[in-house]
């Protein structure tokens, strides 16, 4: 069956945003990404949210965002990290969408996020260690929520976004 969104789905610092925007502007696709979208609509931060609001609330607003974004056409979407802790958002996503991991290690994301500030689920406590529990928990279901599994270390965004190209051009719209 053929899908009329892309959405791109993985650890956070696994290259979501970046592989999207190239993805979408190769395409000619609308590109959005669930967390700006809702910044945008909060007025605030991702780590404002988590800050004044608890990371109850920005789960709550993330599936809803995320039930409003996936009745859109012709998008590629770039998700936060977290999606997979909610079944309801898998579901909604697969029903317009093709669902692609974006397979990084424990060393290249770490390698992507060693100097971030902006993800407050990995401030605190050695990053290596918070990125190597989470992503050995996360993994199994980003595994099972994907229609496509794409390796992501030390390639270059240009090469990953040709290979994604070459495989879902028959799946889309
Ligand atoms: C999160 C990932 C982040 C953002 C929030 C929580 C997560 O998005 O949604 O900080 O739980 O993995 P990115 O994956 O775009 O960094």
């Amino acid at each position: 069956m053929k899908k009329s969104n892309i959405v791109l789905i993985g650890f956070m610092g696994s290259g979501k945003t970046t592989i999207g925007k190239a993805l979408a502007a190769f395409l000619n696709y609308t590109f959005i990404d669930t967390d700006e979208q809702i910044e945008c609509q909060e007025k605030r931060s991702i780590t404002e949210i988590f800050k004044t609001s608890g990371e109850k609330y920005f789960r709550k607003i993330e599936s809803k965002m995320i039930k409003e974004i996936a009745q859109g056409q012709k998008q590629i979407i770039a998700t936060g990290g977290g999606i997979i802790k909610k079944r309801e958002n898998i579901h909604f996503l697969q029903t317009t969408g093709f669902l692609v991991y974006l397979d990084a290690s424990i060393e290249q994301i770490y390698q992507n996020l060693k100097n971030d500030e902006t993800r407050p689920l990995l401030q605190g406590r050695n990053k290596k260690d918070t990125i190597r529990e989470m992503l050995e928990e996360r993994k199994p279901f980003y595994v099972q929520a994907a229609d496509l599994i794409l390796p992501v270390d030390k390639r270059s965004i240009h090469d990953i976004t040709k290979d994604l190209y070459l495989q879902i051009k028959e799946v889309i719209e």
